[in-house]
Order: structure tokens, then C-alpha cells, then sequence
């Protein structure tokens, strides 16, 4: 019973203290590292403030006083000075000084300069994240889904906004939370210190599967980014083996290419994720399910089931012949 409860409890803790971070105490980035000092000094200030007073609780509960029959003339003095010092004057002293320090330490904040051209705009839909990389010349532009790719130790300026309903774009270990509001853009300047994946979250309840609109910000070395920029600006592999070419024919005919753009091919929808380098992602359906032969099988026939309100309907009709040719071209487009 206790190896039963207490190993699996303990492997539990130690695989979330290693595991990729997303969280605010692991910061990686400027933005991040100011708001984690920010909150480590207020944590540690208040702290100290309640033992102190814990203190004097303790010490109110055990101090001397007269007997009930020849207690002292009550004080009216000291207990208002008591009011005015730990009630009013310390507070205000304490709240004031947290606050200057928290906006100097905010006005270090790389924000972006709204008339600097963002690099990324990233649209939020009901329940995935599309991203466009607005770098350089307009042939140049490039459409993808869910993973962002930066360069370490560089500014990136995003351009957030939605296409349906509010979302937040927060990932905790390079900056706070940013809204994506419709017809309100907003800017936010990341940047990462070191080549890592950094998870993040959307983070404004946005429907049925807000919890499962996750987003994937890969900072890389800039020699890196610049292979994975080369690989996205290029059109789509096309498939050499039978199969994948045949699954290309289902994909192009079948109800794919009404909402999906595989660039280079006759497939251009705009409602649902680019997958013109689908293969070159980690995950599918926005970073929820491995990007393997059997979770994209699982997401073609009963998207329904895995991510129940998302946009993609169950594709139950293919047979398997259709089914296995569609997940060999979709591995193709690395
Ligand atoms: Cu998008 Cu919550």
C-alpha cells in the first residue's frame, strides 16, 4: 500500500521539479526575470511583516496584565498611537515603498514601441494559435500554427489579436500575460536567455476548450533559427513514395483543403492551422496530442472526442487505405 501511494507520489514531484517549466519561478527571460523579482521581494516582505505580527499576537496573548477587580485605567493614548503606527503609518509607508519599487522595476520592461513593425502577429482562434512571421520583405512572410520559433537573446515583438473572442497569450517563463482582444491589437516584446522550449498557456477563458489552447515558444541559437526560417519560407515537400502522394489526392479532394493552406498545393483554406511544415512541429491540436502516426489517426477521425468544441469534425469516413496514405503525406511536410 505504501509503495503503491507514496513511490508514484514521490516520482510525481520529482518528474514536475524537472519537468519543462511553465511556470513563474523558472524565468528565462528579461521581461520574466523582472516580474520574478517583483514577486520574490513582495513574498519575502510580506512574509516578514506576518511574522512580526504573529509576534505580537503571541505576544498580546501572553503578557501581564491587572486582575480583573484592579485592572489599570485603560490607555486611550497608546492604544491609538498602536492604531496610528501598525494600523496606518507602516502600511502606508510599506505599500507606497512596494509600489515605487515595482514600477521602477516595470519601467525596465522591454515594451514594445507600437510604431516599430512586430516581427510575429499572432492571432487567437477558438482553440489554437495562428502565427504569422512579418519579418522582411512581404515574399518573405510566412504563416504557421501553435509553435513559435525565436532567436535567443533578441527582442521579438508580437503583435497579438483574435479572431473570435478574447484569449491571453502567456508564457510565464519569458513575460506576464498579454490579452488578445478583437479589433484591440496589443504588443508584447519577448525574449529568451538561453536555446530551450518554453510551454505556455492561453490564459483568458475563451470556451469549451480554452484549457487545451496551448503554445510552444522554441528559442533557438540564431545559426538555428535561421536553418528552421529557411525550411518554413519554402513551399511543400512534395511526396515522392506512392502513398504519401496518393494521401496528397485525398487530402487535396477530401474536406482537408477547405480549411487547411498547404502552401505549393491547390489545398488553401484559411480557417484551420497552416500544415504547409506541419510534420516539422512537435505536437498537434494546438500542442495537446503528440505529432505521431497514431495521435494525428486519432485527431482525423475523432477530433470530437479528444477536443470536444474545437473546430475540426470527426472524419470518420476514410477508409484505411485513405486514412494511412493521409497520415503518410502529412509526415512528409517536414
Ligand atoms: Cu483562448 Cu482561452
Amino acid at each position: 500500500m505504501m509503495r503503491k501511494v507514496i513511490f508514484p507520489a514521490f516520482l510525481l514531484l520529482t518528474a514536475t521539479a524537472c519537468g519543462p517549466p511553465q511556470s513563474i519561478l523558472h524565468p528565462e527571460g528579461p521581461a520574466a526575470g523582472n516580474l520574478s523579482v517583483i514577486g520574490w521581494a513582495t513574498f519575502i516582505l510580506l512574509g516578514v511583516i506576518a511574522f512580526v505580527m504573529w509576534l505580537l499576537i503571541g505576544w498580546a496573548a501572553v503578557r501581564r496584565r491587572g486582575t480583573l477587580q484592579e485592572h489599570e485605567p485603560y490607555d486611550e493614548g497608546g492604544g491609538q498611537r498602536w492604531i496610528f503606527i501598525g494600523g496606518l503609518a507602516i502600511p502606508f509607508v510599506v505599500l507606497c515603498g512596494l509600489f515605487v519599487f515595482a514600477m521602477e522595476r516595470m519601467s525596465d520592461f522591454p515594451i514594445s514601441d507600437h510604431s516599430v513593425n512586430p516581427e510575429i502577429r499572432i492571432v487567437g482562434h477558438q482553440f489554437w494559435w495562428e502565427v504569422q512571421y512579418l519579418d522582411g520583405p512581404v515574399d518573405e512572410h510566412f504563416t504557421t500554427a501553435n509553435e513559435i520559433h525565436i532567436p535567443v537573446g533578441k527582442p521579438v515583438d508580437l503583435l497579438l489579436e483574435s479572431a473570435d473572442v478574447i484569449h491571453s497569450f502567456w508564457v510565464p517563463s519569458l513575460h506576464g500575460k498579454m490579452q488578445l482582444i478583437p479589433g484591440q491589437p496589443n504588443y508584447l516584446r519577448i525574449e529568451a536567455s538561453r536555446p530551450g522550449e518554453f510551454p505556455g498557456q492561453c490564459a483568458e477563458y475563451c470556451g469549451e476548450q480554452h484549457a487545451h489552447m496551448r503554445i510552444l515558444v522554441v528559442a533557438q541559437t540564431p545559426e538555428e533559427y535561421a536553418l528552421w526560417r529557411q525550411n518554413q519560407l519554402k513551399p511543400a515537400v512534395v511526396p515522392q513514395d506512392a502513398d504519401a502522394a496518393y494521401g496528397q489526392q485525398v487530402f487535396d479532394d477530401g474536406p482537408c483543403a477547405l480549411c487547411h493552406t498547404v502552401r505549393g498545393t491547390p489545398a488553401n483554406g484559411k480557417v484551420a492551422p497552416d500544415l504547409t511544415h506541419l510534420a516539422s512541429r512537435k505536437y498537434i491540436g494546438a500542442n495537446s496530442f503528440l505529432n505521431d502516426k497514431a495521435d494525428l489517426g486519432g485527431w482525423i477521425t475523432h477530433a470530437q472526442t479528444l477536443k470536444p468544441g474545437c473546430e475540426m469534425p470527426n472524419l470518420t469516413f476514410f477508409d484505411g487505405r485513405d486514412l494511412r496514405a493521409l497520415i503518410d503525406y502529412l509526415e512528409v511536410l517536414k
